[in-house]
């Protein structure tokens, strides 16, 4: 795991943003993972301004989201759906049709939702690039604690604690769901590459269960520890429950002087 602690959250999406434009450039059709979340707003917001200056393009790129909500329709502004349209893929040149959510259409079973965005992740040759964020609880995508590291794209129950977490983006009167179609870990696992944003202190702890503590189910986001290319950026506040802190900002040093002589770092 390479853990690239940086001073704030608009440099945790900088970096982020310019890893995910580096992608683009080397691979134009890249199939990247996304992710949702308030942690995300700011790197899409740099991809959007990169997009509109040219430096970037995803006409030829393919976007598969993690998870969303059962029981709202895609046109629900608290959809997924729409959370992305509105943060990046109505600002940007990707094609409408290569975007891809776990979605249930109306009538639709959900148990069948799963299986089929796996082929279609499969057809598409697989993820490059899954950028992640991570649950108070250690979860990512909706795979909260307790989720088999081996599962699939499926049906799961949000924790009573993600249910109050993602409150604050309800109303009172507003539906807020407590079923999703979530990626499963081992789908996560799938992905040839993995960027982990997370910034602010209450993820803190969940962040140092991840990196340090034991893999365990109780911390899905701990199985990343097995993943051969992950990086994980961190503002100072989530980084601040890490033990092993000072040897992860030396390595960074090495790899940033690495990265400088032949193009690549090597120590993740
Ligand atoms: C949500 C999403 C996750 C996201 C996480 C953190 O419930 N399903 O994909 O990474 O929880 O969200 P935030 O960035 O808002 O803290």
């Amino acid at each position: 795991m390479e853990i690239i602690i940086l001073k704030d959250a608009e440099k945790v999406a900088a970096t982020g943003a310019e890893l995910v434009a580096e992608l683009l450039r080397v691979s134009p059709a890249a199939v990247l993972g996304l992710a949702t979340g308030s942690t995300q707003l700011a790197l899409y917001r740099k991809l959007v301004e990169s997009c509109r200056a040219g430096a970037i393009s995803f006409k030829r790129a393919t976007a598969f989201n993690l998870d969303e909500y059962l029981g709202v329709t895609p046109d629900n502004p608290q959809s997924y759906r729409a959370y992305m349209r509105r943060e990046l893929f109505d600002h940007v040149d990707i094609d409408p049709g290569r975007t891809f959510l776990p979605e249930c259409g109306a009538g639709q079973n959900p148990v069948l939702v799963g299986p089929d965005y796996e082929k279609k992740i499969a057809a598409a040759g697989g993820i490059d690039l899954q950028v992640l964020g991570i649950g108070v609880n250690g979860h990512i995508g909706f795979n909260e604690p307790s989720s088999s590291l081996n599962s699939r794209t499926r049906v799961k129950t949000l924790t009573r604690q993600t249910v109050e977490d993602n409150s604050r983006l309800f109303s009172a009167e507003e539906f807020q769901p407590r079923l999703a179609v979530t990626m499963g870990i081992a789908t996560i696992m799938d992905a040839r590459r993995i960027l982990m944003l997370a910034t602010g202190a209450n993820k803190a702890d969940a962040v140092a269960r991840m990196a340090e503590g034991p893999v365990t189910a109780m911390c899905p986001a701990s199985i990343l520890q097995m993943h051969e290319r992950v990086t994980v950026l961190l503002d100072e506040a989530a980084a601040s429950g890490l033990e092993n802190r000072d040897y992860y900002d030396w390595t960074h040093q090495q790899n940033e002087s690495l990265k400088a002589r032949f193009g690549r770092s090597h120590d993740v």
